[in-house]
């Protein structure tokens, strides 16, 4: 039987930790504020975004709210973009992505200041990463080196296998694992012999978008396992799955994260922490 790492209970802590710092710094008259954007209307991102600033409601920081049209123009929203850039009340400046079609997104993390880049996407904050300067970490990884260190797993001298290499998720996660001295692995859809590989994890990180791909054949006896994934394998039922095929792997795991209430919920609490240490 793996133990559970609860992603609900260390995203509270790290929000309650927020809420002192932010009220830490009212006393010294500092405000703490979001800017959110969102661009046109869908459903998932209404959800993502309202969740941000309900975060922010609760931590005591102020969020600030722009909705542009769906049809909106690139040259709008650049323009937006450096109206927060130049406004000293803003801290963090987050747009909620995917973006419409006709937008060039890359063009848009690079207009952020990165000094305000909460998201931890702008490629200065990317490269402040690799070369181990403090700047902004992607929130899901930042989130797992919490899940990790606060579910006392020693991560120094150990295997870590990393299943992904997106941008947002898998190579940052693997500059942090580095940054704290495990021996990396990243696998991705060209990895030969992949359940070989994850076999020797001692931590397995697991961030492949397929809803229950890694069973226990994937699965060294006593692995730290974090789902990354997230999927309605069935859209009448509300149950939710990861990458992860829990059934298949708890038993065999030391650690697990649960999909839902692993990490999850772990990105808007780091992303709250980013735009606390904004002000710093
Ligand atoms: N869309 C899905 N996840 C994210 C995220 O973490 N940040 C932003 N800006 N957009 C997202």
């Amino acid at each position: 039987m793996a133990e559970l790492i609860d992603g609900k209970l260390i995203s509270a802590q790290i929000k309650d930790e927020c809420k002192e710092k932010v009220a830490l710094l009212k006393e010294k008259g500092i405000e703490v504020t979001l800017a959110v954007i969102q661009v046109g209307e869908d459903p998932a991102s209404s959800v993502y975004v309202n969740n941000k600033k309900k975060a922010c409601e609760y931590i005591g920081a102020n969020s600030l709210s722009y909705n542009l049209k769906e049809d909106s123009t690139q040259e709008e929203l650049l323009k937006l973009i450096d109206d927060l850039n130049s406004d000293d009340k803003v801290n963090g400046i987050l747009v909620q992505l995917p973006l419409p079609k006709h937008f060039d997104e890359d063009e848009v993390i690079r207009r952020i200041n990165p000094d305000k880049d909460v998201d931890g996407f702008h490629p200065i904050n990317v490269g402040r990463l690799s070369i181990g300067e403090k700047g902004f970490v992607s929130c899901t990884p930042a989130g797992i080196i919490q899940l990790l260190k606060r579910s006392n797993v020693e991560i120094e001298g150990k295997e870590c296998v990393i299943i992904g290499r997106s941008n947002i998720v898998g190579k940052p996660m693997s500059m942090l694992m580095l940054r704290e001295n495990a021996t990396v692995t990243i696998c991705h859809s060209r990895t030969k012999n992949l359940s070989e590989v994850t076999k020797r994890a001692d931590i397995l990180i697991v961030a492949i978008g397929k809803p229950k791909m890694i069973d226990a054949s994937y699965v060294k006896e006593g692995a730290v396992v974090i789902d990354v994934g997230i999927h309605r394998p069935d859209p009448d039922s509300k149950k939710l799955c990861g990458d992860v095929d829990f059934e298949s792997v708890e038993p065999v795991a030391g650690k697990i994260t649960p999909v839902p209430g692993g990490v999850g919920p772990m990105t808007i609490a780091m992303l709250m922490s980013n735009l606390v240490n904004s002000v710093e």
